[in-house]
């Protein structure tokens, strides 16, 4: 099979704990070199992962002339300039989220890698879960009726840390809310098949010291007029949430827990209704058998890797296009400005 040659661009949490170590199952995925400023951790993945060459600087990196596709998993703050560099010298660029620092900026790399002939994908990975994909059949096929009501919840832990690039809004785009109720927001539309059309939003600083939000909500309406509630908080202990996933209609739900996380597995209900119900008064909340799921779980980065090298080698569009990646952005700016200003917004 032929494999892309890839070049990592930033070698700290998400590339080392996860992305890396997804590359290295990946079929059609070669590694050829990793850069990060602190050449300490470039040195660490070149090892690790047997990289042909380490760099501290992207310039080096860039210039290889094998490499066809990066990886950018930098600090926010540094996509756009490295993704514009990426694209003038004709790289691929895989790019983790939130794209860059404003969906403004966002725009002008995707503008940028279009002028420039080069694939854009964005890393908004969970829609590769194998439950998640399921449960997007399930609804596809009508199981659930029509949707009307969701909710998607992402926490951690993540107390002040002297100098942290995410915990400074300025350098990383938003808290909680961009950080990780983004991916709750795309995985909301990407299983549902529906697109958010209006948003408020509550979002504060209330347990830490940083200018981030560790505290955010955002109510949204869907395009079928469905509303979607979307929680993310820096500050509930990672074991006492469980990232619930709930999905209703007219006819069912789906209900799961644990499912949005960075390595697949979780628990997951899906609740059929009888089709020929009909009132009751007394709504009696008599039990159904969930329906039992047949899926096999993977690694969603080897999957995530693997899906844009495809687009590479058969010159197709990015399963996550950045489109996908810019509309979430803006979703999640507008979620802000909603806290911000006290209204209501429509995604126009
Ligand atoms: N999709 C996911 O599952 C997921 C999870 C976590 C983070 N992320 C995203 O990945 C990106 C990185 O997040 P992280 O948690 O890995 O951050 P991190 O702080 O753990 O790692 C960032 C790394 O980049 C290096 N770095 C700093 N400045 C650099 C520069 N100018 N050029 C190259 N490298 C530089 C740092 O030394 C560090 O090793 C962010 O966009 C974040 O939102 C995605």
């Amino acid at each position: 099979m032929s494999k892309v040659k890839w070049g990592v661009i930033g070698c700290g949490g998400i590339a080392d704990r996860r992305t890396l170590p997804g590359m290295m199952l990946a079929d059609n995925a070669e590694l050829v070199a990793v850069m990060d400023t602190n050449m300490e951790a470039a040195e660490r993945c070149k090892e690790k992962y047997n990289a042909k060459y380490a760099f501290d600087n992207y310039e080096e990196l860039l210039a290889i002339d094998e490499i066809q596709a990066v990886y950018i998993a930098s600090p926010v703050f540094c996509h756009k300039e490295q993704a514009f560099a990426a694209a003038k010298a004709k790289k691929h660029i895989l790019i983790e989220k939130p794209m860059a620092l404003t969906s403004e900026d966002s725009k002008e790399i995707a503008d940028c890698c279009s002028k420039e002939g080069v694939k854009l994908g964005v890393g908004l990975m969970m829609r590769f879960a194998a439950y998640h994909q399921e449960m997007k059949k399930i609804i596809a096929d009508g199981k659930l009726g029509d949707i009307v009501s969701m909710r998607a919840q992402l926490t951690c832990w993540y107390p002040d840390i002297p100098n942290n690039w995410r915990q400074n809004k300025d350098l990383s785009g938003g808290g909680a809310l961009m950080d990780m109720g983004i991916h709750c927001i795309d995985l909301l539309q990407y299983i549902t098949g529906l697109k958010v059309e209006a948003i408020a939003g509550f979002a504060g600083t209330q347990t830490f010291s940083y200018n981030a939000d560790d505290s955010s909500a955002v109510v949204m309406r869907m395009n079928n007029g469905a509303l979607a509630m979307v929680d993310a908080n820096f500050n509930i202990p990672d074991a006492a949430a469980k990232c619930k996933l709930e999905i209703y209609g007219t006819k069912g739900s789906i209900m799961a827990e644990g499912t949005i996380s960075q390595v697949e597995g979780g628990d997951v209900a899906v609740l059929i209704s009888d089709d020929s119900l009909g009132y009751d008064a007394a709504q009696n909340r008599d039990e159904l058998v969930p329906l039992k799921l047949d899926v096999e779980l993977g690694n969603m980065y080897t999957k995530e890797v693997e899906s844009f090298g495809n687009a590479v080698l058969n010159d197709t569009e990015p399963e996550v296009t950045a489109a996908d990646g810019i509309f979430v952005q803006q979703i999640v700016e507008k979620g802000y400005l909603s806290s911000d200003n006290k209204i209501t917004y429509e995604l126009k």
